[in-house]
């Protein structure tokens, strides 16, 4: 799960994502990631932190790192949240494997960035969820 500055959206789609494979009793790895090096080292945003918690989800432990190249061979799909993370991520891929790892966590819309906007944490979590979930079932889909 990417974004830019990987304490907002992505660390949601993170532990949303993580919350449904053990539901679901996956065995899937999960993390994120951002484009951005401003936040190294720190835990998500207080107010991700807050609204996951209000869903029942410990976000709070997770810690921000920047994308790295081997998270091409680490990783079978990269999800990002907009079209600026789309061009950095793919900025980086050297081959067409690579490329076709990069996708929209919605497909065919973006996850808005909500750093500016307090009031888009509610918003932002459903759709984070509903994409997560819509992901999933597709792989399972493709599995069966
Ligand atoms: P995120 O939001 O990409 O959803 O983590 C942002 C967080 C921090 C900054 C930008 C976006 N920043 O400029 O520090």
């Amino acid at each position: 799960m990417v974004c830019l500055g990987n304490i907002c959206r992505s660390p949601l789609a993170h532990g949303i994502m993580e919350h449904i494979v053990k539901e679901k009793g996956l065995d899937w790895e999960v993390d994120s990631a951002g484009t951005g090096d401003w936040h190294i080292g720190e835990p998500p945003d207080k107010r991700s932190i807050a609204i996951a918690k209000s869903y029942g989800l410990d976000i709070s432990k997770q810690c921000c790192r920047l994308f790295r190249q081997s998270d091409f061979q680490d990783f079978d799909r990269i999800y990002v949240m907009d079209r600026a993370n789309l061009r950095d991520i793919l900025a980086l891929a050297e081959t067409e494997a690579d490329r076709q790892k990069v996708k929209l966590l919605l497909d065919t819309e973006v996850v808005p960035d909500p750093y500016y906007d307090s009031s888009q944490f509610d918003p932002v979590y459903k759709m984070i969820e509903q994409g997560c979930r819509r992901i999933v079932e597709q792989e399972l889909n493709n599995q069966a």
